[in-house]
């Protein structure tokens, strides 16, 4: 039951990606995880802790959902991993994505317990008043100042946003893989400025970097073997395609393979891993 609605470019990047990390982990999260315990050793740095950890993720997030609450909107909902979850915990949720294909799997996954919207954020009408929004890695995608205001309007007064998501710790950087997230002091700025007080807020960045590492140490092992192994197949077979695509490569991806292979190091040097609640005030 697929609906076509305008996406733009720039998310069906996003798409591609999360469908191709889908096809890797073979997991109905689509968020980065929580090791605890941390990995001892790359030898521990595989698929199946990646697993557990984004379970354990899960029961983090619920950890932070205040006594009270009901009805929840998971935004950015993805395949419907968090979503069957919580509904498991007894909650009413309803999810929101703007992708048909996420749409497909978050109704089988949910096994048609809750509701999809097939939407942005941002273009959202929905006039239903909601306890808690989460967003799971999905704040990355929207600006705070749309952050602030459709969580305004969604929310009952006295509700819940709960934020789950990697930023920027250091605001000069701007430019870069990890440089859509936002920065936290922005962030912050946005919505206490629209009424919202920060409850509770917990770093999770040590938590989260195994992934980064695992990510790292898959392509170098699985990806760029593949790449060299195709490289030597052309130049034996069509040298000319050969000489095309290693001009193609230094044209347009190693800086973007390089910075990849950067990632631990960048993101432990630029970015932070928080787990932010925040109420709206009750008036
Ligand atoms: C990294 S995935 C996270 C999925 C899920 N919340 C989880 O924790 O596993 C990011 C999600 O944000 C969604 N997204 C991207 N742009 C969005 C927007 N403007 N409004 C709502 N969701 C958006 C994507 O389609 C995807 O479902």
């Amino acid at each position: 039951m697929s609906q076509s609605i305008a996406i733009s470019q720039a998310t069906r990047y996003q798409n591609a990606a999360l469908n191709y990390y889908l096809g890797l982990t073979d997991s109905p999260f689509l968020h980065y995880g929580y090791w605890e315990p941390l990995p001892s050793g790359t030898e521990e740095l595989t698929i199946s802790r990646l697993r557990s950890a984004q379970q354990a993720y899960t029961d983090k997030l619920v950890s932070f959902i205040p006594s009270g609450t009901k009805t929840i909107l998971d935004v950015g909902c993805g395949t419907g991993g968090n979503a069957g979850y919580l509904l498991n915990k007894g909650f009413d949720v309803e999810g929101l994505a703007p992708d048909p294909f996420q749409q497909e799997r978050f109704l089988s996954y949910t096994q048609g317990k809750a509701k999809f919207h097939l939407s942005t954020l941002e273009n959202f009408n929905g006039n239903f008043h909601y306890d808690l929004i989460l967003l799971s890695e999905s704040s990355q995608y929207i600006s705070v100042l749309d952050i602030a205001r459709c969580s305004t309007k969604l929310l009952n007064a006295g509700g819940y946003l709960l934020i789950a998501d990697m930023m920027r710790s250091n605001s000069s950087y701007q430019d870069g893989i990890f440089s859509n997230c936002h920065d936290v002091k922005e962030l912050l700025t946005a919505l206490t400025e629209s009424g919202f007080t920060l409850v509770k807020c917990e770093d999770i960045s040590t938590q989260a970097a195994p992934t980064i590492d695992l990510a790292v140490a898959n392509f170098q092992r699985f990806g760029l073997s593949t790449i060299n192994y195709l490289a030597d197949l052309s130049a034996i077979a069509v040298p000319p395609i050969h000489k095309l695509l290693r001009w193609a490569y230094r044209r347009w991806l190693k800086k973007i393979v390089t910075e990849g292979l950067d990632a631990p190091k960048i993101f432990e040097q630029n970015l932070c891993y928080q787990i932010q609640l925040w109420q709206i005030s009750k008036s």
